[in-house]
């Protein structure tokens, strides 16, 4: 790529790149598209094996639980596997995997196939139904992708929960999603230490009720207590009769749910987004193939995790439905050594990185010499997800690590949207920091309070203004939430929670959530869950949470507490309340700092102004004051 002295920061890709993309003219396909996107979606689909095909591409005669691919019948397992067992692709890698410990995987379509039925069979023996919930918590193995697979051959939605969430967290999604199997591992590698998945979830089960069995994936190999007639090994069910090679697909609905994925909102407790068998794998097998531009040929490594919706639609459904070879680490970029991504790149010879901004600025801080070490020329394209990339990541995720010749692709998109939104191709130019423009047959905008459109380079919130397969169908069990949340405000546009601006040439700059999700690392966290797990200690009566700029994580936690009678404000007292918050939502909520109040900024119906203490903290000026109680 070259920067032209003509335009300033405007990276253009070079010829070689064009040439060798599937969409060579991005402009074009937006055109194309406008207007006309249930032609477009219809033509996407049928790239795609079908059982039966739609009646209809789209009912709209109920927003905003808008339809599509009426009455097709499909299952994504099917298109994932089944399609490509049946082609050349048969004994192509569909996974290579690296454990943190220096364990290996390969494995074929061929092979994840009769995994796949294997789980599936199981699943069925334990009296698994079509739309039962199954809950999975695992670390980033091989296993999960398989687990993930079975449930949706069977008919099964699951419910993946991060690794990294702890017991208050996997015990409120278990119990919200009535489950009635659980898929846990042992434990997890992570910076050479275990994560003790079976025992945090032992501890959620001791909340929650309604688990029938608990499927054990060994990993670590530690001991695990095992509970008599619930728990079973993987392993053991595995060499059973029961689990067998072939496992009859059930044939689905294109609306019949494949997973929900709890995210945090505004208020209350994480959201269960749910998406669907037929749209869903439109919209991840298309955004995939164009963005990142998948060829036969290719390693791609998504270094996401399997537990959230990066994990979902770009290392598990869209790759596969592109019968792409995956990469899938286990563990921390950093262990042993910073060049632990670095060295993978090289060893497997991987040609696409899909990232997140938190990774790159981690990476970027211990130099360049451990990049430098590695021959990182098979790389072709970079991409970068979760929260804005600011110039200076950008500009060394482009010199360092692509050597000026990969184009990076900013997603913009949502747990809530299932596929990327606003996202460069391979052919656009880059402005860094910017995501481009809406994909292909979405109509977008920014708006100010009323819902008019603003100027350009002004801020306003982010819509979207038609519907898109991929997109989110409700919140499960919750449809008024659904239309409350996300329909309301602006109605007849879906309201994204984000503020952005757009430049004068159709550029979208995103500017960061407008609600109460603080991004952690990328990592999406409601104000409300880090609060009750405070309140939830003996010694907190109430608190608050707000996110504050942070170098490397983006924004960091800070807490506002006020102690109950009795208990003393003290460093001790400080440590254990990040370590029960730890424990309670995980890891990644720990707060950065936590200060002890005599009393917390609220308005007159008593809700606490968080965006006062933050005003507060930032030394600015905190705004209307109008409502605040005294
Ligand atoms: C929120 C959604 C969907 C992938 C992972 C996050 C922020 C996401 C970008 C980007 C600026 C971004 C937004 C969005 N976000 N990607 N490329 N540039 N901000 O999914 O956990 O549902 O979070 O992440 O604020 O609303 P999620």
């Amino acid at each position: 790529m070259t920067k032209s002295e003509m335009t300033g920061d405007v990276y253009y890709p070079s010829q070689e790149i064009i040439d060798n993309a599937h969409v060579k003219d991005w402009e074009k396909l937006r055109q194309e598209a406008s207007g006309n996107y249930e032609k477009f979606w219809e033509d996407r689909a049928n790239e795609l094996h079908w059982f039966e095909k739609w009646d209809r591409v789209l009912d709209d005669s109920n927003k905003p639980f808008y339809k599509w691919f009426i009455n097709a019948k499909t299952n994504i397992s099917y298109n994932c596997l089944d399609v490509h067992v049946k082609t050349h692709r048969r004994n192509k890698l569909a996974f290579i995997w690296e454990g943190e410990n220096g364990d290996f995987e390969a494995m074929s379509y061929y092979r994840l196939h009769k995994e796949v039925c294997k789980f599936s069979n199981i699943l069925k023996s334990m009296g698994v139904n079509k739309g039962d919930r199954i809950t999975i918590y695992m670390g980033r193995i091989p296993e999960i992708v398989v687990a993930m697979l079975a449930c949706a051959r069977v008919g099964a939605i699951h419910s993946v929960v991060y690794g990294g969430f702890s017991v208050e967290a996997l015990h409120e999604r278990i119990e919200d999603s009535q489950s009635k199997v659980l898929i846990v591992a042992d434990g997890a590698w992570q910076r050479g230490k275990i994560v003790p998945l079976k025992e945090i979830a032992d501890e959620a089960l001791q909340r929650a009720g309604g688990i029938e069995h608990v499927i054990v994936v060994k990993r670590t190999g530690q001991e695990v207590n095992m509970e008599f007639g619930r728990d079973m090994w993987y392993h053991e069910l595995r060499s059973l009769p029961i689990a067998s090679n072939d496992c009859a697909m059930e044939v689905m609905d294109a609306e019949d749910p494949l997973f929900i994925l709890y995210t945090s909102g505004t208020t209350g407790k994480p959201k269960a987004i749910l998406h669907t068998h037929g749209g869903y794998q439109v919209g991840t097998y298309t955004s995939l193939k164009y963005v990142f531009d998948i060829h036969e040929e290719d390693r791609y490594w998504c270094a996401a995790d399997p537990g959230w919706i990066t994990g979902h639609s770009y290392i598990v459904y869209g790759p596969l439905l592109n019968g792409a070879t995956s990469f899938l680490y286990e563990g921390a970029p950093n262990f042993p050594y910073p060049n632990r991504w670095w060295s993978m790149i090289e060893k497997y010879g991987l040609n696409i990185l899909y990232t997140a901004p938190t990774a790159i600025r981690g990476l970027m801080r211990f130099g360049d010499a451990w990049v430098k070490r590695h021959d990182l020329s098979s790389l072709r394209i970079l991409g970068s997800v979760g929260e804005p990339i600011n110039p200076e990541a950008w500009k060394w995720y482009h010199t360092v690590v692509g050597k000026e010749k990969c184009p990076i692709m900013d997603t913009w998109w949502q747990t809530e949207t299932g596929m990327f939104m606003i996202t460069p191709m391979p052919s656009s130019p880059l402005k860094p920091g910017s995501g481009t423009k809406p994909f292909p047959g979405l109509e977008m905008d920014i708006v100010d309070e009323d819902g008019k459109p603003v100027k350009p380079n002004e801020e306003g919130f982010l819509v979207i203004k038609n519907p898109w397969p991929s997109m989110m169908r409700t919140i499960y069990g919750d449809d008024q939430r659904y239309v409350d949340q996300y329909w309301t405000k602006y109605p007849g546009m879906y309201m994204t929670g984000d503020s952005a601006r757009r430049d004068e040439d159709g550029y979208y700059w995103i500017i960061g959530r407008v609600d109460d999700v603080i991004k952690v690392s990328g990592y999406r966290l409601g104000t409300a869950e880090i609060e009750s797990a405070l309140v939830s200690h003996v010694a907190v009566a109430e608190a608050a949470a707000i996110g504050l700029p942070h170098e490397l994580k983006g924004n960091a936690i800070h807490t506002y507490v006020i102690l109950k009678d009795g208990f003393n404000a003290s460093d001790e007292l400080m440590e254990t309340l990040r370590q029960h918050v730890g424990h309670e939502v995980g890891p990644i909520a720990k707060p950065e700092k936590i200060s002890f109040m005599e009393k917390l900024p609220k308005t007159r119906s008593g809700k606490i102004m968080r965006r006062v203490l933050k005003a507060q903290a930032l030394g600015q000026d905190p705004g209307n004051l109008s409502t605040l109680e005294d």
